[in-house]
């Protein structure tokens, strides 16, 4: 699909990179389709600078943008060794996302960022790992599993968790032998089971029960649907996880990026500047909180 493209847009050399209002201009490399509304495009930044230039670390997200329709918040998922590239997994949900999905390969799109602060993963060198997501949740943790893998000897055990409504809609399935290969313990749930699936059937919280954690080593980081990191976060708190050493990745709307608009105010934390990953002892009581 090509889109039409707006008169005075983009004004790529009008704003300083480093501006939060600086947006990248970058075409579509290559799609794959993860499940029935989930799909990985890869983008490649149109112009040199941004190719030599743009860095990300693990857990920080993009805003990306399609003149005329509107801007989403989306995980960067790619491994942060290779940053010239940058893989985006995304659900259509809404107006953006469902424009998103429909973008064919040198299709053209806007890219600002990277925003938030990442997965401590330089403060968990030496401990197990604990990897848990819920759906597209995945995309947020998937490039800390890069991370990982290339520093395999810097962490301890790693066990990835990840569960989906049904075996079809488990995401990047192709990754699971290099995830194994790499000594990553990697365990799957579904909330329906389908012909020929043989793996337990419930909600990512039991995946815990089937590791053997040593608490006092053991961190864990989080991301997919509110109800289920809480889960998560209370189930590793009752095995005897520090609440300081639980991340969870908080997805709310977005739209500044920036900490000017508050839109995605949580309490006293705005997520897009102080988060998206923040420990649960500090955003726990704040996610406990109903409609908030
Ligand atoms: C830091 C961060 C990282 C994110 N990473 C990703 C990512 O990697 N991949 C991805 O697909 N999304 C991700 N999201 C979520 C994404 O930004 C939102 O889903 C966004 O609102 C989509 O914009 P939209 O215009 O398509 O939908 P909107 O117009 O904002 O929403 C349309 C409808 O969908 C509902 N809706 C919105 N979000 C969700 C949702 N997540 N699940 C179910 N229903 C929803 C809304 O309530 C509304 O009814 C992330 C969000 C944040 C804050
Ligand atoms: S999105 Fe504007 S303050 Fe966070």
């Amino acid at each position: 699909m090509t889109l039409p493209a707006p008169l005075s847009y983009p004004p790529p050399e009008s704003l300083d990179p480093g501006s939060p209002w600086h947006a990248r201009p970058a075409r579509i490399d290559r799609v794959r389709d993860e499940s029935a509304d989930v799909r990985t495009m890869v983008l490649v930044f149109e112009q040199a600078r941004d190719r030599r230039d743009y860095r990300f670390l693990p857990g920080q997200f993009n805003m990306l943008l399609l003149p005329g329709i509107g801007e989403a918040a989306i995980s960067i998922a790619s491994d942060p060794e290779h940053c010239s590239a940058v893989a985006h997994t995304v659900r259509a949900v809404g107006s953006v996302t469902h424009a998103l999905a429909r973008l064919e390969v040198g299709d053209q799109l806007f890219v600002r960022g990277p925003f938030g602060r990442p997965w401590p993963l330089e403060e968990l060198r030496e401990r197990d790992l604990i990897i848990a997501a819920g759906g597209v949740g995945l995309a947020s943790v998937q490039a800390a599993i890069c991370h990982c893998m290339t520093h395999r000897g810097d962490y301890g055990r790693i066990a990835v968790l990840h569960g989906a409504k049904t075996p079809a809609d488990l995401l990047c399935r192709s990754d699971y032998g290099r995830w194994r290969d790499h000594g990553i313990d990697l365990h799957l749930i579904v909330d329906h089971a389908a012909p020929g699936w043989q793996g337990p059937v419930g909600f990512v919280p039991q995946l815990l029960d089937r590791l053997e954690i040593v608490p006092s080593e053991t961190s864990l980081i989080c991301c997919g649907p509110e109800p289920m990191m809480e889960a998560v976060a209370r189930r590793s708190i009752a095995a005897g996880i520090d609440p300081d050493q639980i991340f969870v990745s908080i997805e709310r709307l977005m739209a500044c990026a920036s900490g000017l608009c508050g839109l995605c105010q949580l309490g006293p934390f705005f997520i897009c500047k102080d988060g998206p990953v923040l420990s649960y002892d500090r955003i726990g009581p704040w996610l406990a909180v109903p409609h908030l």
